[in-house]
């Protein structure tokens, strides 16, 4: 009797066990995804793994495109601790892999999944190592996007802008009407996002010449000269509180009417929708003037790391799920982004989500798909860094147009 109760004690005991090691199932996951829209995004990327029994461990880390993600990343990396996956972008996924045996192969997921056919390439140039799958694509962002509150432009009788003396006129507008006419969150990185909209609006080719290939002329050029002016112009237009604040806190003022408008990617809508708010009736989504036609893009990558055995299923299922066709459509309607994959659907998008597919196929095919200096995309990430510095001290009044220029010439050569 006393053998039998025993039999039956181990037996479900090795049953617990066994379910305990598929309950022990889950990935640990570095994001900086806190904002509202942000985390209903990821929401759903953690419930599609939910449901394949794998739990979720979450490693956020604030503030928006100048998080401290990569610190943290580095810390547990060097520890010998890496978690299963971090949210990265452009240049620094490619740092990543040139660390010997930091980073997963996934190579067979991307063979078996098709995604060299289903990546458009811009994005491959990022989630490849020497050819070899080492991220995920989970969207993509542009950053060249307007965002203006409906019942404010009304009030105004504004018209949609479509150059530079417009878009000036519209936050005039604005100003005449006792509304701050520019949301604007004082951080480096977002004055670069405004940086990455005024180049391009100058030029394809002075975008290219100057933020990618770092000609030093076109750096100096009369161009570069105009495009801080600009940004002087603009910062006439934020309000007094502007230093400091997060983004989603800007878009919050749009969204409740404070502000006019926000200049911001489009993750930006992910605040918006999350709030309730609907475009065409709430909210309007233009590109930034003179540069319709054209994408500064932005993919967030999930970058998966050595492991351990135990943990290599759980991060295999990541990676699949990720880049799943229904997945792909779920969370970039949520997320404000363009699905990484160009099968997707855009049914299920909204008017700003299916112009913002319809403007990645289009800049895609015609060669006007530009690498986001704001993040990434543009340049590896010590020139991306001398930017940031000289774009946010002349914002905040520590050059005049003309010195920044000079400063930048200078800050930019100090990498080479
Ligand atoms: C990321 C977006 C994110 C935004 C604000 C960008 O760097 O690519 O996914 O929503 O930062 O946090």
């Amino acid at each position: 009797m006393k053998k039998n109760i025993l039999k039956v004690a181990i037996s479900s005991a090795i049953v617990a066990a066994s379910l305990n090691v598929k309950a022990a199932e889950s990935v640990e996951v570095l994001h900086w995804w806190t904002s509202g829209g942000e985390a209903s995004a990821l929401d759903i990327l953690r419930a599609g793994l939910q449901e394949k029994g794998i739990g979720w461990q979450d490693m956020p880390v604030a503030g928006g495109g100048g998080s401290q993600a990569t610190t943290v990343l580095r810390a547990r990396v060097t520890g010998n601790n890496p978690p299963t996956a971090a949210q990265m972008l452009g240049y620094d996924v490619l740092d990543w892999g040139k660390i010997d045996g930091a980073v997963a192969n996934l190579n067979d997921i991307a063979a078996q999944e098709n995604w060299d056919e289903l990546v458009p390439e811009a994005l491959q140039f990022f989630s490849k190592y020497e050819g070899n799958w080492i991220a995920a694509p989970v969207n993509v962002h542009s950053s060249n996007w307007i965002w203006i509150n409906k019942e404010q432009f009304e009030k105004v009788n504004g018209k949609i802008p479509t150059n530079w003396d417009e878009l000036v006129g519209l936050l005039d507008a604005f100003k005449a009407a006792g509304i701050t006419p520019l949301a604007h969150g004082g951080q480096a990185w977002q004055e670069v996002v405004i940086f990455d909209s005024i180049i391009l609006s100058l030029g394809k080719d002075f975008y290219r010449s100057a933020m990618i290939d770092l000609d030093p002329a076109a750096i100096k050029s009369p161009k570069m000269l105009e495009a801080f002016k600009r940004m002087g112009t603009l910062r006439k237009y934020v309000d007094d509180n502007f230093s400091g604040r997060d983004w989603n806190l800007a878009s919050a003022m749009v969204i409740e009417g404070k502000a006019g408008m926000q200049i911001q990617g489009d993750w930006a809508k992910g605040e918006f929708v999350n709030a309730g708010k609907v475009p065409d009736e709430d909210f309007i989504c233009i590109r930034y003037p003179g540069t319709e036609g054209s994408t500064v893009f932005l993919a967030d990558q999930f970058v998966m790391f050595e492991v351990d055995e135990s943990k290599k299923n759980a991060q295999k299922e990541m990676a699949k799920g990720i880049m799943g066709l229904e997945f792909q459509s779920a969370f970039n309607v949520a997320k404000g982004s363009a699905p990484a994959r160009m099968d997707v659907p855009d049914s299920a998008f909204d008017s700003c989500g299916k112009k913002a597919i319809a403007d990645l196929k289009a800049s895609n095919a015609s060669g006007s798909m530009f690498g986001s200096i704001a993040h990434g995309h543009a340049v590896p990430s010590i020139v991306k860094g001398a930017i940031y510095d000289v774009v946010t001290a002349h914002f905040n009044g520590e050059y005049t147009a003309a010195e920044a220029v000079e400063e930048l010439a200078v800050a930019i050569d100090s990498t080479r």
